[in-house]
Order: structure tokens, then sequence, then C-alpha cells
């Protein structure tokens, strides 16, 4: 990868400093660039359309590269091979802690130039500008903020069972029970590894509380994992699982969240890209089904930012990368795109009120200086695809083997999650 990186270093090298590259440049702007990424359910389609047809409108011509899987896992697979093969895209959907591997080799083009012009550092907000940078460069433009502790509800179903949306676990335990006398299944469940991970991270940040969640998930702190708010949380994913009284399977996140548009399902733990699906769908946040935040959550903001990288290639074409930079990353285009995506604009002077109830309640949560604002570790912010992975792969496991003990698994999580520079 390095011998790649430097031989793809050099070929940006080139931009700027020789007429020869600067003709190449001008050419180049006429052609489409090249994005992929994993938008390609009917929001993210429709969201990743908004962006190309604002492009569009700038004179930058958008070539879909897109690759379907939830999450991420195949688009992820696909763009490491293509850079590989020496053919990575122009633009590309990588996002957290791959960015900085990825900027570490030379691989993506960094964009201080757009930054310092469109004020990113004074308009965008702090934790999103430490996303983004790395060794004093500005690598990837920031899209909007998913907030992955989100429980959506179905109104009709609360409203029949005449409950209110759980704030504490024992509340979710009564809500489960009534709602299953009355025939509706309580939760969205997909036996996914990466949904199980998403499910599970945000059980333990309400179990752990944000302090230990960073020993556990950003210093990765393996004795940390032993810790009996561990056990308690993965008793609760456990119990999450089994809460249907059916035999759970594995489904797509937007089946998942199919049932609760219908109503077959009350409830659903999911990053808030969900309800940009369930929008799509023509139902209505406020209307059809609400968000609440998963119990002990309240004032956290467990976040996944989205970001595409202009990734450093031989077609010359920086000057229409960095447009694309500052396009996207412009307050018009973060208004329209995140309002269809589910999540919010990463800028920080927005008005409010155009925002949807549950954008908003993530919006200003966020905005709170008072707020804890953790990272999550089943979208890349905490740690590289590869711990992830690994962490999905155990709670799978776990969940799957009733012949697990609580504390083997803790004991195989501490295992992969080494503190980041410690020997494997
Ligand atoms: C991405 C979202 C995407 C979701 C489901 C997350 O990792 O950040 O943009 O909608 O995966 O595919």
């Amino acid at each position: 990868m390095k011998a790649l990186a430097l031989f793809l270093g050099g070929l940006a090298a080139c931009w700027g400093m020789f007429a020869g590259c600067a003709s190449a440049q001008v050419q180049a702007q006429a052609q489409p660039v090249d994005v992929l990424h994993w938008w390609t359910s009917t929001s993210e389609r429709r969201a990743a359309n908004q962006l190309s047809a604002y492009l569009g409108a700038n004179g930058v011509q958008w070539r879909d590269a897109a690759i379907p899987g939830g999450g991420g896992m195949a688009a992820v697979k696909v763009l490491k091979s293509r850079v590989l093969m020496g053919d990575p895209p122009d633009v590309a959907q990588l996002i957290g802690t791959t960015l900085t591997e990825w900027a570490d080799v030379g691989l993506v083009l960094p964009l201080n130039g757009v930054a310092t012009r469109q004020r990113w550092a004074q308009n965008m907000f702090p934790t999103v500008m430490e996303l983004v940078s790395y060794q004093g460069e500005v690598i990837a433009a920031p899209l909007g903020i998913h907030r992955i502790n989100t429980i959506l509800f179905n109104r009709r179903a609360f409203a029949r069972a005449g409950l209110q949306p759980p704030k504490t676990w024992a509340e979710f335990e009564l809500a489960a029970r009534k709602l299953q006398t009355l025939g509706i299944k309580p939760l969205a469940w997909s036996d996914e590894p990466w949904q199980i991970a998403t499910v599970f991270e945000s059980v333990l940040l309400g179990e752990a509380g944000p302090a230990l969640y960073r020993e556990l998930i950003v210093q990765r702190k393996s004795s940390a994992w032993m810790d009996p708010r561990v056990e308690r949380a993965l008793n609760r994913l456990r119990w999450l699982r089994s809460i249907n009284g059916d035999t759970p399977r594995e489904q797509t996140w937007t089946d998942a969240a199919r049932e609760l548009l219908v109503g077959n399902v009350a409830m659903m733990i999911m990053g808030d890209w969900a309800k940009g699906e369930l929008m799509a769908w023509g139902a209505s946040p406020g209307k059809d089904f609400g968000c609440v935040v998963v119990p002990g959550t309240e004032n956290m903001h467990l976040y996944s930012i989205d970001t595409l990288a202009m990734l450093v290639n031989s077609r010359h074409r920086e000057a229409t990368q960095e447009k694309v930079a500052e396009l996207v990353s412009s307050l018009p285009a973060q208004m329209a795109y995140n309002r269809i995506k589910g999540s919010v604009p990463v800028h920080r002077d927005i008005d409010v009120s155009s925002l949807d109830s549950c954008a908003r309640d993530s919006w200003d949560t966020f905005a709170d200086p008072r707020s804890a604002r953790v990272p999550s570790l089943a979208h890349r912010m905490a740690a590289d695809e590869s711990i992830k992975d690994a962490v999905a792969q155990i709670l799978w496991r776990y969940v799957t083997d009733p012949r697990m003990e609580v504390a083997d698994a803790q004991r195989r999580l501490a295992a992969v999650i080494r503190a980041p520079g410690a020997e494997r």
C-alpha cells in the first residue's frame, strides 16, 4: 500500500507545478467525477441524487459508483481493491479512522485551501473539524452528522397500547410486555453483525455513561471491558434480541424499518438514517413515528459523521475535486441533503426551525457544550475496519450462541480492542 501511495502521491505532487499538469486539469474538469459510496436505500439514493444535482447545477458531473450494503461493508472492500489496482475513484465516502489511515499514506487530497476559503474552522462544529483534520491538513469534506443512540417508535402502535415512548429500561420492559399482549413485536431486530454492533454501542453508552464509554471505545483500555457495566450492557443486548419471542434472523436495515412503518413492530434502535428512510416512504416524524433516545443516553450524542474524501489519482482532477468539496460542504447543499438523509448539517449556524423534530433534538444536543459527544465504533468513528469487524463478530457470536458466557464475551472484546498503537 505504501509504494502505491508514494506513486499516487507523486502524481498528485505534479498538481499545479508543471504547465502540462495544468492543461491536463483544464481538460479533466469537463470529465465527470467518479463517486464511490454506499447510499443505495430509497432515502440514501435520494440524498445522493440531491448532491449530484447540486453539483450538476454548478458545473460538476457526478458519475455514480454506488456499492449496495448497509453500513458500507461491501463498499469499503471495493474501494480498497480499486485503490490497490491503481484505479481509485475521484471521490469516496470514506469515514472516521479510515480517513486518517489513508491520509497517512498519501492517498487523500488535502483540502486546506477550500477549508480556509470557506471558513470551515469558524463555521463547523469543532468535533467535526477534529475528525477531518490530520497532522495540520484537512482531509475530507464533511456532509452530515448521524445520531446512533436513537429509538424510532411507531406512534399508532404506542397509541393503541396507551403507552408513552420509554425513557428508562424499566419503562421499556413494561412497554415490551404490553405491546406483546396486543400482538405487536416490541423491537425491530436483525442479526446482521453491524446492526447488532449499532444497537450494542447505544446500550453500552447508556449503561456505562460517557466517561467509561470513552475508556472502552476511544482509549480502548482492555481492562475496562471487565467492568460490571459492560456485563449489564451485554445482558441487555441478549434480552433485546429475545423480546419479540420469535426466532431472530438477519435482515437488511431497510426491511427492519419497513416492519416499523407498517406497525408490525413498535420500535427500532438504529442510526437516524432510518428516520430518513421512513420519511422517504412518506411517513412523517411527529405524526406517524417519533424519536427518543436510548434509555440512559439523555444529553448524549453517539455520532457517526459522513464525509467525502477526494482520492489522489492519475487523472488530474484536483481542481474539480476541490470544487466538489466546496459545494457539498456549503450550507445550501447541507440543508437539502441532510433533510433527506436523516442526519443534521455540520454547520454551527443554521435555522433549526427548518429541521424536523428528531433532527432538531439531534442538532441541539450535538451543539450544546454541556452534552457528551461520543464517537461510534460500529460506524468507524473510533477504530479501524478490522477492530470494528472483530467486535461485530464477537457480538454476533455472543447473541447467537447461548452457551457463550457474558464474561467470555467481555474477555474476547478486551482482547480485540487494543489501545491505539498497542502491539497486536
Ligand atoms: C453511514 C450512513 C448510512 C448507514 C447505512 C452508515 O455507516 O454513515 O450514511 O446511511 O451506514 O448504510
